[in-house]
């Protein structure tokens, strides 16, 4: 089979289309010949050689896509082959043919294109799993969202509203993102180029603070997240896109006001709990909205490439200009 490849780790430009062995399913697996495939952050520091793939897991970038079922594994009893399918992977999605667990795959509704498929699993995976596995939000507590109109920060933004946030501060990098934050439920989109967030949040929550923060930048913002969490605070910690080695912080308000801070990376988790996350959000996001021809939560694709243009896609994502997906056809 065809799929993208590396050259050598390094920038955009050592992306190529090549001839690779067309993987075979196991038992509980099922093979999906691929329509689309999307874009991630993490696809970015794979290719330049600083997030290698966990055990087991294929080498080649990629870790969602849409597609039909070619052939099942020998347990497989939830898919056939020419069912339509999306899902998530450990790796392997940039390519041709894909195998995907039985349990990780979601049938693809009527209602939803190839494109907007593949668009959905890793982004609405770590929001979901961010706001209720890990910090647990409540109706009526107030939250704040960092990289807003990245794809985790859209899901993020419209789970929250729907769950019943009460508050939902946003940063964003352009007063053309902080205003599309807010056109998706966002309470406060803060430009955090020409703004401080942090004394922004303090002003609006006179001092309080949030209860709960997504964070994605680490070094840049520690300090402020911490001064920003109010009492009984929690963090979820999920990228460190600003560095990870903190220096001359102050952790005495970890303690003073007993804040929580976690962090989490979903290609790493067991099968099982990635199954426990892909059941919730089949019922809730999938079944419950993207199924039916429902207003509450919309998706963004902010550009398709053929893939071919595998490089230009890459340099679309790290231009930091995107609001919404990147989706790749595999023609
Ligand atoms: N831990 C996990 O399980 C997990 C899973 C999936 C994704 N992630 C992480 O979540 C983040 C978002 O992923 P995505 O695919 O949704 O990304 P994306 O759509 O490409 O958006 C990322 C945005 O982050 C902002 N940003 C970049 N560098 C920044 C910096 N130094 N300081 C502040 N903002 C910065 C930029 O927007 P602005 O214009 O607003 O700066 C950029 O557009 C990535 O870091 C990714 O690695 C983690």
């Amino acid at each position: 089979m065809r799929a993208v490849l590396v050259r050598q780790p390094g920038d955009a430009s050592q992306l190529y289309i090549g001839e690779c062995p067309t993987p075979t399913p196991k038992d509980t697996q099922i093979l999906v010949k691929v329509k689309c495939f999307c874009l991630n952050r993490m696809d970015i520091n794979q290719r330049q050689g600083a997030y290698p793939p966990p055990p087991g897991a294929s080498e080649i970038l990629g870790v969602e896509v849409s597609g039909i079922v070619e052939s099942v594994g020998q347990s497989v009893t939830k898919f056939q082959p020419g069912d339509a399918v999306f899902g998530l992977m450990g790796g392997g999605g940039y390519a041709e043919y894909a195998v995907m667990e039985q349990e990780l795959a979601m049938p693809k509704p009527d209602a939803l294109s190839f494109q907007q498929a593949a668009a959905i699993p890793e982004t609405w995976f770590t929001a979901y799993q961010a706001l209720f596995f890990v910090l647990g939000l409540k109706a009526g507590e107030d939250i704040l969202i960092h990289a807003g109109a990245s794809g985790v920060g859209i899901a993020a933004i419209q789970l929250a509203k729907q769950a019943g946030a009460n508050r939902i501060f946003v940063t964003a990098g352009s007063d053309e993102k902080t205003k599309f934050c807010e056109s998706l439920g966002a309470t406060r989109g803060i430009n955090y180029k020409t703004e401080d967030w942090a004394a922004v949040i303090a002003q609006e929550t006179a001092n309080k603070g949030v209860n709960a923060t997504v964070d994605f930048v680490g070094k840049d913002y520690f300090d402020k997240n911490i001064a920003t969490l109010a009492i009984d605070g929690r963090m979820v910690l999920l990228a460190f896109l600003s560095g990870a080695v903190l220096d001359g912080v102050n952790i005495a308000p970890l303690l003073k006001k007993r804040l929580r801070v976690e962090g989490s990376a979903l290609r790493s988790r067991s099968l099982e709990y990635q199954t426990r996350l892909r059941d919730a959000i089949y019922k809730h996001v999938v079944e419950e909205h993207f199924a039916k021809p429902s207003e509450s939560y919309k998706l963004f694709i902010d550009k398709e490439f053929d893939w071919k243009d595998i490089a230009e896609a890459h340099r679309t994502m790290e231009s930091n200009q995107t609001m919404g997906k990147l989706v790749v056809k595999v023609t």
